[in-house]
């Protein structure tokens, strides 16, 4: 066998696919699977944007289309931003890619040097120490386990961790995992900071219309006189639309990124899936009743979890603001039960309770699990009665 390039060698696989896998492998035996693994909605794609697709495809579009995006999907995103975000994005600002994990990696590609710096949140989402590494990048965290209140996204974690070498910094608002959301004062004072540094802020919104407060998400590109030069943001259709699997992101990003961000899809993916394309468009300009009854269920469950935890007791954790996972700290049980970590925790529910949880190590915090409740309230019921068996017995 040849020998497989270094920058793949030390690339480890996502946890979170790897559960995807394992829950097959015990359906396959027979089991009935709790599963609170879930990174994506348990919702089905809305149908007007479903007839959009089917529609595309009886109009035979079905062809390649431009790299970055069609001219009436950047149309809608603009419009989207205005209305949501005062904030008018040019089209050439503009990547539309086959997902917002894919427009992340190559933005990173496009501007990470061996050597550079890249300040990602801790906990992270798993791929963002992996991106960056792979482009011979190095990530410095930025701590929001140790300060109060609990998991607080702050600017100073991200200002402590600067040095001449950070070329970006990743915020993940709403984060994945903790659901935590960055308040305006703090988001502009971090944009303040590093744009001073020439240093651009990458904001990853995937989660931003699933909010539980009063709604307001503080506008990365509009928040700060001129930031849109030192800002890009990361969007996805795939958690709010509930369409992960027709894989459509889109990156607003300053005109000489995008355009090097377009170059490389040019020459890997050519465009994002042209029928994905037009549903996006029904998807942003049509009716958003669905992504709020959606947002209503899961704050129904994050309502329902809270108040089972705590009557669980010696479980910390912080409500969630936004996304739809609960992330807490196990530790207690972790040692009643004389396990060895939250791997082993997850594992021995996984075995004796047939529930998926996702160890904390996954995202940088040992200790912890998340839990998804992007799954039906009956499971959810069913799931956290056993857990409390468990934890109690
Ligand atoms: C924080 C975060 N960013 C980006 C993504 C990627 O989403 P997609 O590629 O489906 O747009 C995910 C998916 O789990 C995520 O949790």
């Amino acid at each position: 066998m040849m020998e497989l390039s270094k920058r793949v060698q030390t690339m480890t696989s996502s946890p979170t696919l790897k559960l995807v896998q394992i829950k097959k492998q015990l359906q396959a035996q027979g089991k009935v699977i709790l599963d609170f693994g879930a990174g994506e909605p348990d919702f089905p794609t809305p149908d007007n944007i479903k007839e959009a697709g089917i529609a595309a495809i009886r109009a035979n579009f079905t062809k390649y289309t431009p790299t970055s995006g069609i001219a009436e999907l950047k149309k809608a995103i603009r419009a989207a931003y205005r209305a949501e975000q005062e904030y008018e994005a040019q089209d050439a600002q503009i990547v539309v890619s086959p997902g917002s994990k894919y427009g992340l990696f190559i933005l990173l590609q496009a501007l990470i040097e061996p050597g550079d710096e890249v300040i990602v949140p801790l906990p992270y989402w798993v791929s963002y120490p992996e991106m960056v590494r792979f482009c011979g990048g190095k990530a410095v965290f930025a701590d929001h386990l140790q300060g109060q209140p609990r998991f607080a996204l702050t600017a100073s974690s991200y200002v402590s961790r600067w040095s001449k070498r950070t070329k970006a910094v990743i915020v993940n608002s709403p984060s994945n995992p903790t659901g935590m959301v960055m308040k305006a004062g703090e988001l502009a004072e971090l944009i303040g900071f590093f744009r001073k540094k020439n240093v651009l802020v990458v904001v990853d919104d995937c989660y931003r219309k699933i909010l539980y407060g009063d709604g307001k998400y503080p506008p990365p590109l509009s928040l700060v006189p001129a930031a849109s030069e030192h800002v890009a943001v990361v969007c996805s259709l795939s958690k709010s639309y509930a369409m992960t699997g027709w894989r459509l992101g889109y990156t607003i990003a300053p005109e000489p990124l995008a355009a090097a961000m377009t170059r490389i899809q040019e020459h890997s993916t050519s465009n994002p899936c042209s029928i994905s394309q037009k549903a996006a468009v029904e998807a942003l300009t049509g009716g958003q009743e669905t992504v709020r009854a959606m947002v209503e269920e899961y704050r129904l469950r994050r309502d329902y979890f809270a108040r089972r935890v705590d009557a669980i007791g010696e479980i910390p954790y912080a409500l969630p603001d936004g996304a739809f996972y609960f992330f807490a700290d196990f530790s207690h049980y972790i040692g009643r039960k004389k396990l060895q970590d939250d791997g082993q925790l997850a594992m021995d529910i996984l075995e004796k309770l047939n529930v998926i949880l996702v160890p904390g190590s996954a995202f940088g915090a040992p200790g912890h699990l998340r839990i998804s409740y992007a799954t039906s309230m009956q499971d959810i019921r069913a799931g956290l009665d056993k857990l409390e068996a468990y934890l109690k017995s």
